[in-house]
């Protein structure tokens, strides 16, 4: 019985040996002659329909994905996805735990000085969602109003500072993108303050009405690599080629498209 215990123990532990080297997918080609499969580990933030949602069967969808997908063929990687919350992201990068990031994420100065972006392949905008009938009809108006943000993102910096300089409400983060909705439906906060992209999707579904942020404009959203890798020049390649060839604008006719 021990000795059972002793060799899963054993085992466990080589099995953990053998899978320290999660270098950079460039490193991963043939070793001798076991041919191993080219992975690009990607993470991502499931919870940001139309970039990265879960359909019904509880697949990963979306324009991030479809892209994703793109760059991984274009470079002959197999891709694999990680799910995780948007707040922990630039933190799996920073410990190399994965390869790369497409999480519709800001490419912010701020997160620039931690790990590497690529050239940005969509631009967004913010906006205050409420439900329809509300009395929040301008960035004056939230006055002392509850506003929800997601934690780790650009609209909860933008947030504070509105707040800062602006005008004065309570603040509210939740870490995942759909519980801010239902804090909204549930009146427990009286604004979403989120991306536009995501706002029009929520404002169709769920019948609520909105209005864009004219104090803000975000940087374009970019692929996110740990810092130095190499992979930055070859995603920037395939972008690159993704515009010229009508991919990208395909993509955003898919995805992005109001209406
Ligand atoms: N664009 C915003 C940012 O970079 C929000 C991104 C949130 N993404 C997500 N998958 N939840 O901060």
């Amino acid at each position: 019985m021990k000795k059972t215990i002793l060799l899963i123990m054993i085992s466990v532990l080589l099995a953990a040996c053998g899978n320290t080297d999660k270098s950079a997918a460039g490193d991963s080609e043939n070793t001798g002659n076991k041919k191993e499969e080219k992975v690009l580990e990607m993470a991502t933030s499931a919870d940001f329909a139309p970039f990265e949602s879960r359909n019904p069967s509880g697949d990963i969808v979306g324009f991030d994905i479809d892209l994703a997908n793109y760059i991984a063929s274009e470079l002959g990687y197999e891709l694999k996805i990680t799910d995780m919350k948007f707040d922990g992201l630039v933190g799996a990068l920073q410990n190399d735990r994965v390869d790369m990031v497409l999480a519709g994420m800001s490419a912010t100065e701020k997160r620039d000085k931690n790990v590497d972006f690529s050239t940005p392949y969509n631009h967004s905008g913010e906006m205050f969602v409420t439900l329809k009938g509300s009395d929040i009809k301008t960035v004056e108006d939230l006055k002392g109003k509850k506003v929800g943000t997601q934690l780790g993102t650009i609209q909860q910096e933008g947030a504070e500072k509105i707040k800062k300089e602006i005008v004065d409400f309570q603040l509210k983060t939740v870490d995942d993108g759909p519980i801010l909705i239902q804090e909204l439906l549930s009146n427990r906060i009286d604004v979403a303050y989120m991306d536009k992209a995501v706002a029009d999707g929520y404002i169709k579904e769920q019948n609520l009405t909105g209005f864009a942020d004219p104090t803000s404009s975000s940087p374009g959203m970019a692929v996110a690599f740990p810092e130095g890798s190499d992979l930055v020049e070859k995603v920037n390649e395939v972008l690159k080629k993704a515009e010229e060839n009508g991919k990208l604008q395909k993509l955003k006719d898919k995805w992005l498209k109001n209406k």
